[in-house]
């Protein structure tokens, strides 16, 4: 129904319109309880086979909501009773933001994609973090951590902005994710450099404080392979916990939406399908590199089944999905979890984990 009826419909408002209607209708939802019980009714679907402990974490299943769509956490509700494994609030920064002007988002339908300057626009992490207190959730939920966007704040002052977020989340968090990659920020990758981060996760102390929840880092699409070795020995060094693969690309490859389009939309993220295979190409590097001792969240393209399973084999214990819920609907959570079921049968395999385990883990 969504392809044939409401995505259209949809389709004919510009997406930054559709964007703030979906998420004032999404967190009317997310507080009737009423709402919650026909759409659990409608979308929830979750097996013994799909569920696993990740980063000492119980996730009932590995599909899970990426950053960007929930940025102020008013959806966690919604989220569960969609039938998402967790979900990932965020970026919040120390200070709320209203982000860049609009028009901030577009869509590439031909490439099944999304190009996104929002600018980190968000409550502000007292404000985000103080609201998901009030939840009794039953799925994990992560908080993406960003700096603030004013490039006035730099240095110093960036890793102590950093660390008001982090401070604010390591109550209310199951998990925390440093997001060094925004691409829509003047200042956004300062810390995907192996100064900057080293610095950054220093001024955090990760890894000092084992009473912290578990700590995940996510890194741009763009990413040069040696530049990404050096980052995650640095990772290593401050006991990370695990990664967050990956965040838009702020390139323009392999598309087919004429260039002139692409000029007229300007700077901005790049998601969906069109960096499926970039971040799926990362995700085994970084499987390979930590021979497969850290957890990976595998995000980017994903639209399918079949791009879900790709995911995974390349070594992602859990996925995530945002442009995916754009073009396939809400019902995609439920598609996805299916699917994966239904691939175990035929394999013969009984659990979610035994299809990364068949991944070789040397392949290039
Ligand atoms: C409109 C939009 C806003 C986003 N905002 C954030 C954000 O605030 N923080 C972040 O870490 N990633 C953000 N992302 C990136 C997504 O979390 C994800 O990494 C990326 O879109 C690739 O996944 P996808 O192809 O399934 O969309 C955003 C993506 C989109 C499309």
């Amino acid at each position: 129904m969504y392809s044939s009826i409401l995505r259209p419909l949809l389709f004919r408002f510009n997406s930054d319109t559709v964007h703030e209607s979906t998420i004032k209708w999404a967190s009317f939802a997310s507080r009737s309880k009423l709402c919650l019980s026909c759409i659990k009714a409608l979308y929830d679907y979750q097996a013994p086979a799909l569920k696993q402990e990740i980063a000492g974490l119980a996730f009932r299943n590995p599909v899970g909501l990426a950053a960007g769509f929930d940025k102020n956490g008013t959806l966690v509700p919604l989220m569960e009773a969609l039938g998402f494994g967790f979900t990932e609030v965020g970026s919040i920064t120390a200070s709320a933001n209203t982000g860049n002007p609009k028009p901030r988002s577009f869509r590439l339908p031909k490439d099944l994609s999304l190009i996104n300057r929002m600018g980190l626009n968000n409550d502000g992490a007292a404000t985000v973090t103080k609201r998901l207190k009030n939840y009794e959730n039953n799925i994990p939920i992560g908080i993406n951590i960003a700096k603030t966007n004013n490039p006035e704040i730099s240095g110093e002052d960036a890793l102590e902005d950093y660390r008001t977020s982090f401070l604010a989340a390591v109550d209310v968090a199951d998990y925390i994710t440093i997001n060094i990659s925004c691409p829509n920020t003047e200042e956004g990758k300062t810390f995907e450099e192996p100064e900057t981060l080293s610095a950054l996760l220093a001024h955090l102390e990760i890894g000092k404080d084992l009473t912290q929840p578990p700590v995940f880092v996510k890194f741009s699409a763009d990413i040069e392979s040696v530049l990404l070795e050096e980052l995650i020995d640095i990772t290593r060094h401050y006991s990370v916990n695990g990664y967050v693969i990956s965040n838009t690309s702020s390139l323009r490859d392999g598309l087919t939406t004429p260039k002139s389009t692409l000029k007229k939309i300007g700077r901005g993220g790049l998601s969906g399908s069109a960096i499926r295979e970039k971040s799926t190409r990362l995700i085994r590097l970084v499987h390979r590199l930590t021979r497969g001792e850290k957890p990976i969240i595998g995000v980017g393209g994903i639209l399918t089944v079949q791009d879900a399973l790709e995911k995974i084999r390349a070594g992602a214990d859990l996925i995530q999905i945002y442009t995916g819920m754009v073009y396939e609907g809400p019902g995609l959570v439920q598609k996805i979890n299916k699917g994966i079921v239904r691939y175990l049968r035929e394999e013969g395999l009984e659990h979610v984990y035994q299809i990364r385990k068949k991944s070789p883990l040397i392949e290039s």
